[in-house]
């Protein structure tokens, strides 16, 4: 499993150490994001005519790093405020930004922008945008460091030592527990021919490990989701094919992330208090019999880690 993410933060030479640094980076490679020519070389983006910002781009396993991690370690090793200048280089080509490829990142960059922006008391200037297009550097100038340890680089040597040191613990501890989780429902499926027994339980499973603010189920009945089992406040009961997160992630029968249930439009608000929101279709014989609903009072809850270990938990039902 791998996701990507591209970050401008300066002269990418010294970025790109640091990213390499951190655990559950599985690749990296430096480039040009975001620019005006074709085929840019290092001397056309240097003129700072080109449009080009130095990026990296970074390859990670989101079992091990999530994107909200990534972009902390980010904050560290730039100034968010600073405009087109980081160090002592200036210049368009060393502005900041977040480069996304899956629109369904973005939430989360704008998320941690946001909190970041509370830290910061002149404004981010950080740019979020999708990728454009990205051209590799020339090969002189991928792991640059590694292979010039004494080469030029705009970032304290500490802060190598920082991503090193640094993990993703909070991602770590959630796989471990749904690693473990996983194995209960695995057993707990084990000769059960009752698939709402063994939904509650799978609640209580959860609830148990995660207390999320609630968790439940709806299941395909007629043309409609019908409620249940479920653990946490009082939902609605019936929600229609195509209509709402449940309903769309039934018609679309694919795993639904929202970060931001505002942003989700026909959202059904059964609570005011939550603010993101998982939904994973459940099947029968192919066929979506039930869809597994969380929803969190945190904004930016659920990420592809979630979306991992859920869906293999479901595909233990109706075996
Ligand atoms: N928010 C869901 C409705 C179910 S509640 O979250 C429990 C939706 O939009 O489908």
């Amino acid at each position: 499993m791998s996701n990507e993410i591209y970050f401008a933060a300066g002269c990418f030479w010294g970025a790109e150490h640091f990213f390499k640094q951190i655990e559950g980076v599985e690749s990296t490679e430096v480039g040009f994001a975001n620019g005006n020519t074709d085929n840019p070389t290092y001397k056309e983006v240097y003129t700072d005519k080109t449009g080009y910002a130095e990026t990296v781009r970074v390859q990670y396993n989101p079992l091990k790093v999530s994107l909200p991690f990534l972009l902390e370690m980010y904050l560290k090793a730039i100034d968010p405020t600073s405009l087109n200048q980081q160090g002592e280089d200036r210049g368009t080509r060393y502005r900041t930004g977040v480069y996304y490829t899956n629109e369904a990142d973005a939430p989360f960059v704008r998320y941690i922008l946001s909190l970041a922006a509370k830290r910061f008391s002149k404004p981010i200037v950080v740019e979020v945008l999708p990728l454009r297009n990205f051209f590799r550097a020339e090969e002189y100038h991928q792991n640059y460091l590694d292979n010039n340890p004494n080469g030029y680089c705009h970032l304290p040597v500490a802060l190598f030592e920082y991503a090193r040191n640094n993990r993703d613990t909070a991602t770590l501890e959630k796989c471990a527990h749904y690693e473990l989780l996983l194995k209960q429902v695995q057993s707990l499926a084990e000769g059960e021919t009752d698939s709402i027994a063994l939904m509650a339980n799978v609640c209580a499973l959860i609830q148990e490990t995660f207390r999320f603010w609630w968790t439940g189920f709806y299941r395909v009945v007629g043309e409609e989701l019908l409620l249940g089992p479920f653990q946490g406040p009082v939902a609605c009961m019936h929600i229609p094919y195509g209509k709402g997160v449940c309903g769309t992630a039934w018609q679309q029968e694919s795993t639904l992330l929202v970060p931001d249930v505002e942003q989700f439009p026909g959202h059904i608000a059964c609570s005011a208090a939550s603010r993101s929101e998982i939904v994973v279709p459940v099947r029968q014989q192919g066929r979506v019999a039930a869809v597994l609903d969380i929803d969190s009072e945190r904004a930016c809850c659920f990420d592809h880690c979630d979306k991992h270990w859920l869906e293999l938990m479901v595909g233990v039902f109706f075996q």
